[in-house]
C-alpha cells in the first residue's frame, strides 16, 4: 500500500500573455504547493477501480481514473490498482485538488507498478489530463509556461502562511468561461511573474507583488468575490489575491498567528476561513 500527500496550490501570480492558436491561453505563472491536502492510496488489485469519501466526485470522469488509465494503457501495464482518495481540499476553487489528485495518483502508481518512468516522461501524459497537472508532479514552489504545463522549479518560497477563503458554487467548467471572458485589456507581459522570480532568487519575497490577471474576468464572470474580497480586507487581511480562476481568494502573511487571527475574524463573520502554510518540493 502506498499514500500520497495531494496538496492544493496557489498563484502567487498568473499573468495570460494572449490567446493561442489551439485555442488555450500562453501563461506565465508562479505556483505554490500549500499544507493543505488530499490523501491518496493505492493497493495491488486485479483491475483498475477508484473510490471516494465524497461520492460526488467518484465516478468515470475523476482526473485520477484518467491518469491511472492513461499510465496503465501506456506502460502496457496488466496489473491494476484500488485507489482511494479522501478529500480536504475544496473542489472547483482554484486550488488545483483534482489536478493534484491526478499527480499524485501518476506517483503512486509508478512506484506501485515499478515504472522506470523519469518526471519528464510522466509530465508529458499529466499535460493531456490537465494544464495544472505536471506542475504537481514537482510541488513546491514553480514557474509554469505555456499552457501551464512546462514547468522550471524555483527556490522555495519560504516561511508564508495564507489565510484561504475558498467560496462555492461555481460551475465545473468555470475555468474554460473565464478564459473565455478574458479580453487582451486582461492579459499581462509575465514582468509580474518575472521580478517574483527574481525576488525567490535572492531569497526576499514582497508579496505586494502578486498579481493575477483573471481577476477581472472572474470578477465579471461570477458574482459573491467583490464581497468576499471586503470580508478579507475589512478583517485587517493585505495582499488579498485570486487563486487560479477562483473563487477562492487568499491573504498572504509572513507570521502565523496573524494569519491564524485573520481567520478567526473571518469564521467570527460566518466565513470558512481556512489557514495553510507555503509547501517545500517533496
Ligand atoms: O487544461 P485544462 O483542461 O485544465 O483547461 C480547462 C479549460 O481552461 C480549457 O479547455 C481552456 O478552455 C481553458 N484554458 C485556457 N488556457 C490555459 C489553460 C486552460 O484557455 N492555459
Amino acid at each position: 500500500m502506498i499514500t500520497r500527500a495531494a496538496p492544493a496550490k496557489l498563484n502567487l501570480t498568473l499573468e495570460v500573455l494572449g490567446r493561442r492558436p489551439d485555442g488555450y491561453h500562453a501563461l506565465r505563472t508562479i505556483m505554490q504547493t500549500i499544507s493543505l491536502a488530499d490523501q491518496l492510496t493505492v493497493t495491488s488489485a486485479a483491475n483498475l477501480t477508484f473510490t471516494c469519501d465524497d461520492p460526488a466526485l467518484g465516478g468515470p470522469d475523476n482526473l485520477v481514473l484518467r491518469a491511472a488509465t492513461a499510465l496503465r494503457q501506456a506502460a502496457a501495464v496488466t496489473a491494476g490498482a484500488h485507489i482511494t482518495l479522501e478529500k480536504h481540499i475544496p473542489t472547483a476553487a482554484g486550488l488545483g485538488g483534482g489536478s493534484s489528485d491526478a499527480a499524485a495518483a501518476l506517483l503512486a502508481l509508478r512506484e506501485l507498478w515499478a515504472l522506470d518512468w523519469p518526471r519528464e516522461r510522466l509530465a508529458a501524459l499529466a499535460a493531456a489530463i490537465g494544464s495544472d497537472v505536471p506542475f504537481f508532479l514537482w510541488g513546491g514552489t514553480a514557474l509554469a509556461e505555456g499552457r501551464g504545463e512546462r514547468i522550471t522549479p524555483l527556490p522555495p518560497l519560504g516561511a508564508f502562511w495564507f489565510v484561504l477563503l475558498p467560496g462555492d458554487g461555481t460551475p465545473p467548467d468555470k475555468t474554460r468561461r473565464i478564459f473565455a471572458a478574458t479580453t487582451p485589456a486582461d492579459y499581462g507581459d509575465g514582468s509580474a511573474t518575472d521580478r517574483l522570480r527574481a525576488q525567490l532568487e535572492r531569497g526576499s519575497v514582497d508579496p505586494a507583488g502578486f498579481v493575477n490577471t483573471l481577476s477581472g474576468p472572474a470578477e465579471r464572470t461570477f458574482g459573491g468575490l467583490a464581497a468576499a474580497r471586503a470580508a478579507l480586507l475589512a478583517a485587517g487581511a493585505r495582499n488579498v489575491l485570486l487563486s487560479g480562476a477562483g473563487p477562492t481568494l487568499f491573504a498572504t502573511t509572513t507570521n502565523r498567528e496573524e494569519a491564524e487571527q485573520l481567520a478567526r475574524t473571518l469564521r467570527a463573520s460566518g466565513r470558512p476561513a481556512l489557514v495553510a502554510a507555503a509547501a517545500e518540493a517533496q
